[in-house]
């Protein structure tokens, strides 16, 4: 039976364990230009353990950014900068992944602790967001976006390829296209933010055009023999949950025809009216579906912190990678400690011995 703690091989690239570092935005570039502070995030994540590191979702261009403050890999000198980060995930002995992502309606924000809101229009600090509709997103997020131009669906979409071709040569190993969570691609999707009447809207057909696209664009430029993937909102939980999910797998099913190698099962976040049923790994019931009926290797996240329970979705076949957030920015040794909780026997992996000479003597005391 295949635990946590077994391997994972995709295409060329060797996870130690199941364990995946969730993209994390930090807010804390300047101009799209990572520093000092990733470089210590994403070395201590990959210390901790885990078996692949994705870097946080990276705009595609400027105004694809959440906030002022979000990473981006639209110019050679944003790439270059991420350099020191994929060589001190790799010296961890994990493997360095990169989220590339494009914001549509939900970029000129403020960061989260700064209000998590549009800044004001005319604020020098903003821009204008660009969506397939002028339909914002709602709450704090209340700027109406300018409805993309056919010009602008392929200039984004020539951006992500760029992106990944620029992600490849910053040594990242594994890529994985932001199409969740209410950001650009998934508003082209979603019933709730698509209002077009043209060849990307209305229809099924016409609202996975961008999203399938894209993929294959991206998928010209990202080598063959290294894992290209995606985070996609299955599900809003706007009680027209059974035709989004049936509409999902079926967009899985063809981006698998495109060379999709792994799914990321998330949320939308797109509806208005979205009653989510928070909770401990909720989102697994949702996943093993999409696993089993799309017959693709498979990932999620969302309130998983237990390590039983990151074991038992591995065990019960529900997923093959349980990704982490937030239980990582908690304690991110939470790899070592979920080992020792879990194995009575050493796991074939553990800290690097500055910390492991000392903990497992300890441990063995
Ligand atoms: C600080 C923070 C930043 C996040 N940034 C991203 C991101 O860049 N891309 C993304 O797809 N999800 C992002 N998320 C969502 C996480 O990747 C993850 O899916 C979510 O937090 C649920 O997992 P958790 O319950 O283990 O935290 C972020 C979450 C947190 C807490």
């Amino acid at each position: 039976m295949t635990t946590l703690f077994d391997s994972f091989r995709l295409k060329d690239v060797a996870l130690r364990n199941r364990i995946v570092v969730s993209p994390m935005c930090q807010y804390s570039a300047e101009e799209g230009v990572i520093n000092e502070w990733h470089y210590a995030h994403l070395a201590g994540l990959a210390r901790g353990g885990s078996g692949l590191v994705i870097a946080e979702a990276t705009a595609v261009s400027p105004e694809g950014r959440i906030t002022p403050g979000c990473a981006g890999i639209w110019s050679d000198a944003q790439a270059e900068a991420f350099a020191p980060a994929v060589r001190a995930i790799k010296a961890a002995g994990a493997v360095p992944g990169l989220q590339v992502a494009h914001a549509g309606r939900k970029a000129s924000a403020n960061r989260p602790w700064e209000g998590d809101d549009h800044i004001p229009e005319g604020d020098p600090r903003g821009w204008t967001p660009i969506a397939p509709s002028p339909v914002a997103q709602g709450g704090g997020l209340h700027r109406i976006p300018r409805e993309m131009t056919i010009d602008d669906i392929r200039r984004v979409q020539s951006d992500f390829a760029a992106a990944a071709r620029r992600a490849l040569e910053a040594g990242f190993e594994w890529l994985e296209l932001h199409f969740a969570h209410g950001y650009l691609a998934q508003s082209f999707f979603s019933v709730h933010a698509n209002r077009r009447t043209d060849e990307y809207g209305g229809s099924f057909e016409n609202r996975i055009r961008f999203l399938v696209d894209t993929f294959a664009a991206v998928r010209e430029v990202w080598p063959e023999n290294l894992p290209l993937t995606a985070r996609f909102g299955v599900i809003e939980f706007d009680g027209r949950d059974e035709e989004t999910l049936a509409e999902s797998i079926e967009l899985i099913r063809r981006l698998k025809e495109l060379g999709l190698d792994l799914i990321d099962v998330s949320m939308g976040f797109t509806a208005p009216e979205a009653r989510i049923p928070w909770g401990a790994a909720m989102l697994a019931p949702i996943a093993a579906r999409v696993r089993r009926e799309a017959d693709l290797p498979t990932a999620i996240s969302w309130f998983i912190s237990d390590p039983a329970q990151a074991d038992a979705l591995v065990r019960d076949g529900a997923v093959d990678l349980v990704m982490l957030g937030r239980a990582l920015l908690e304690n991110p040794h939470w790899p070592y400690v979920a080992a020792r909780v879990l194995h009575k026997e050493r796991p074939a992996w553990t800290l690097p011995a500055p910390y492991a000479h000392w903990l497992d003597r300890y441990r063995a005391a």
